[in-house]
């Protein structure tokens, strides 16, 4: 089992030795190694299973640090850096050659991000490099939000987690690409569409979903549950699904009599992006052999939160 721990200085140590530390941050926990180390790097690849075609996030701790792990920095992107960070948002640009090429897949832009959570910000700003993290999920697995879904899921391949109480976001950071003209969001997450083209002006969605191993980012059967899970209206779908064992996951609406779990009473978005993935734990663990689950208002995190239920429902060709 992995120590879990509020020491900074001892997550410190680690990362200095070359080993991995789950992190907590403002969107869901994370898993993070020196970026500047290859081998460090490599560990993250090995712990979560995950293919090295797909590319990792790297964290700082100081504005000034973007100026050495990227080499073009436009208007939009100091514009959003001003606005958002620390936050829940990851600038995609030209990297400097200092970043291995493991850490971008190869590619020549690197995703920047400076999380809004208090220990990781202290831990960032006591490294001399930065911190490569995808989340701390083993790959295609639902992304943890506690210190204990770390724990349960990859406490027998790493060393130590730093507990920063549950994620405050829920979802995944935001990643717009800036490496271009016009920017373009590439996932939609934590920071709404709304704020950002509040601040920049209209921007492109333009998600990557893909089976395509040869094309890095996102694959489309991701954040899943074991649970095969569907989603669409849940009174159709329970009439559909009469002879299964079902388990409900609402967004507001109570169902009585069957495994249940609602997003936000209230039906508040922030809430429900929050609640999100644990709520998917929950319903995974619970009695039933499917999920049954309902799209949210398509605005501010509704975006993100549909289309983690549309990844989370996909079904990989390979396996089904
Ligand atoms: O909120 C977050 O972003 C969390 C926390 C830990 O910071 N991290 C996270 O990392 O969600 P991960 O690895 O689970 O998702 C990062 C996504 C991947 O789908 C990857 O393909 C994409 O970001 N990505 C990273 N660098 C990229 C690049 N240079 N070009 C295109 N996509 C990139
Ligand atoms: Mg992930």
């Amino acid at each position: 089992m992995a120590e879990i721990t509020e020491d900074i200085s001892l997550a410190v140590k680690t990362l200095q030795a070359g080993d991995l530390v789950a992190i907590p941050t403002e969107t869901v926990y994370g898993l993070a190694a020196n970026a500047l180390n290859e081998q460090s790097v490599m560990r993250i690849f090995e712990a979560k299973q995950r293919p090295t075609f797909d590319p990792l996030i790297v964290h700082i701790g100081r504005m000034e640090d973007v100026d050495l792990y990227a080499t073009e920095i436009p208007d939009a992107a100091r514009t959003l850096m001003a606005k958002a960070w620390p936050g829940p948002l990851t600038i995609l640009l030209k990297k400097n050659p200092i970043i291995p090429d493991l850490v971008t897949s190869g590619l020549d832009t690197v995703g920047l991000r400076m999380p809004h959570h208090a220990l990781t910000l202290h831990l960032l700003q006591q490294l001399d490099f930065p911190l490569a993290a995808p989340s701390a999920n083993p790959f295609g697995y639902i992304s943890p939000t506690t210190a204990r879904h770390v724990q349960a899921q990859l406490g027998e391949v790493i060393p130590l987690i730093l507990d920063g109480g549950p994620c405050e976001v829920g979802v995944e950071s935001t990643i717009v690409d800036c490496s271009h003209e016009r920017p373009i969001i590439h996932r939609l997450g934590g920071l709404s569409k709304e704020e950002i083209e509040s601040w920049i002006g209209p921007v492109e969605v333009n998600i990557h979903a893909s089976e395509n191993p040869a094309a890095p980012g996102m694959l489309t059967s991701h954040y899943a549950p074991r649970k095969p899970m569907i989603v669409g209206d849940i009174p159709s779908l329970l009439e559909e699904n009469r002879n299964k064992r079902v388990a409900i996951l609402s967004f507001q609406t109570t169902y009585d009599g069957y495994p249940h779990v609602r997003l936000s009473a209230e039906g508040n978005l922030n809430e429900a992006a929050r609640n999100l993935f644990a709520s998917m734990r929950v319903l995974d663990a619970m009695e039933g052999d499917m999920i049954i689950a309902e799209w949210v208002p398509e605005e501010g995190l509704g975006l993100a939160i549909n289309d983690r239920l549309k990844r989370a429902s996909a079904i990989e060709p390979s396996t089904h």
